[in-house]
């Protein structure tokens, strides 16, 4: 089938490789002429594993190209998805001004039947808009669909999730939209991958709930850590026990720093945003999202009660990105801690395998900021290790090693990376959030 993606940012990028890889013929749209640059050479402008390679692999068979004229990728395909950027204004609120100006360019442009696939996360009935503008601003001939089918690939594992997703959602309103979903994910239903067909405004929910649900989840469970460190239990153990129950399962019930990220900080307040306007009042969720901030002062309190005093203090800190295996750091737990903690006096010896160059662009070298390839040159003389992010390379450190070339043997870890016992048991000092 032939294909449009309009926004090569990361959504886009994943969907164009990952269609183009199943046979399809793939045009994908990019305004940035340094992104444009950078992808027709065969490059991935972001991190994500395995994405250079498909990406190499379609360019050489043809199967995709890039573009930055949005006119020649209308006229391209009947199959149109929207991966522009819906970023979050200060009340929350999504910014739909880059949806409404793709939707405008190919009404613009448009000849016999589109379907327009918003793939970015909107707002609940988005699409009543999108058509509006199709409507508007098309010559009367022209037939549109629009449909809703969002996304739910996580950062690290975003190739991994197109092409094994839990589900597959598509909100449509026709029968032709319907069969075009139906071809698309051919490759994905006929190995038992579910297919799942909705109303585009359910499909735009399903989104926004799951994502919301899912912080939700972890600020839970960040709770139920704060109750165990005030009673002496380990929330290893309760977590594990409570995901044992099949209706609530172990996934997401990982206490420590919380979530960020581009997606669960904006989507949550989004949520909460879209209910409100619609007279909604889901303050359920402005509470988990009040209280995935409080992990972060707190952990900072933490380390003040550890360390005493901050200022002069050389400290360690393993973990930038807001999650491993990506080198993200929009809404990262690390921005607050190094923003603090820098402004206390502390020393900061900074390491992560892949985020650093993001870092670095927040919070340059200084005389206070240092930054090291090597995880225990890094922490070489330091009074303490903050463990931000649980890379594998870090969650498999050799404590002996660190051990000996810290001058304290002090260790906070924030995603509860290391086993109690062990550190115990080789003289560290540690602590780790509700344990
Ligand atoms: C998420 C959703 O998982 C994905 O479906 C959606 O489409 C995009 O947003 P992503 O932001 O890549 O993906 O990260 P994810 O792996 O879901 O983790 C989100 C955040 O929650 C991270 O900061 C992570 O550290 C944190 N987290 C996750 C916890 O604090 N505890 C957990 O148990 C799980």
């Amino acid at each position: 089938m032939k294909i449009t993606v309009i926004g090569a940012g990361y959504v886009g990028l994943v969907t164009a490789a990952c269609l183009a890889d199943t046979g399809n013929e793939v045009m994908c749209v990019e305004k940035v002429s340094s992104k444009l640059e950078t992808l027709k050479k065969g490059e991935s402008p972001i991190y994500e594993p395995g994405l250079t390679e498909v990406l190499k692999k379609n360019i050489a068979s043809g199967n995709i190209r890039f573009t930055d004229s949005i006119e020649d990728g209308a006229k391209f395909a009947e199959a149109l998805f929207l991966c522009v950027g819906t970023p979050q204004s200060d009340s929350g609120k999504a910014d739909l001004s880059q949806v409404e100006e793709a939707a405008r360019h190919i009404a613009e442009v448009a000849e016999g039947y589109k379907l327009i696939i918003e793939k970015s996360t909107v707002p609940v009935n988005t699409h009543r808009r999108v058509k509006m503008t199709l409507k508007r601003y098309a010559n009367p001939n022209v037939v549109f669909d629009v449909a809703s089918n969002p996304e739910f690939l996580r950062e690290g594992s975003a190739l991994y999730d197109f092409t094994n997703p839990d589900r597959i959602v598509a909100g449509v309103e026709s029968e032709r939209a319907k069969a075009i979903f139906e071809e698309l994910y051919k490759p994905f239903t006929e190995k038992g991958f579910p297919l799942l067909i909705t109303t585009p405004a359910a499909a735009e929910l399903i989104k926004h709930a799951s994502n919301s649900f899912l912080a939700l989840k972890i600020s839970y469970i960040n709770m139920v850590a704060d109750l165990c460190e005030k009673v002496g239990a380990d929330i290893e153990l309760v977590a594990e026990g409570m995901g044992h129950d099949k209706r609530i399962g172990r996934a997401f019930l990982n206490a420590g720093l919380g979530y960020g990220g581009s997606c669960f900080p904006k989507d949550i307040k989004a949520f909460i945003n879209m209910a409100d306007e619609n007279g909604v009042d889901f303050s359920l969720l402005q509470e988990a999202d009040y209280i995935n901030a409080s992990r972060r002062t707190k952990y900072l309190a933490k380390i003040e009660d550890l360390l005493w005093i901050i200022k002069d203090k050389k400290i360690c800190i393993w973990g930038l990105a807001f999650k491993p295996n990506t080198d993200d750091i929009r809404e990262a737990p690390a921005i607050d801690i190094v923003r603090e903690l820098t402004e206390q006096g502390a020393e900061l010896r900074l390491c992560d395998p892949k985020a650093e160059e993001n870092f670095r662009r927040l919070f340059p070298e200084n005389g206070q900021i240092k930054y090291y390839d090597d995880m225990y040159k890094a922490a070489e003389g330091a009074d303490a290790l903050l463990l931000i992010t649980e890379w594998k390379e870090f969650v498999e450190a050799d404590i002996k090693k660190l051990k000996s070339i810290m001058t304290l043997p002090l260790v906070i870890d924030g995603r509860n990376a290391f086993k109690p016992e062990k550190m115990k048991e080789l003289g560290v000092e540690y602590y780790s959030i509700g344990r």
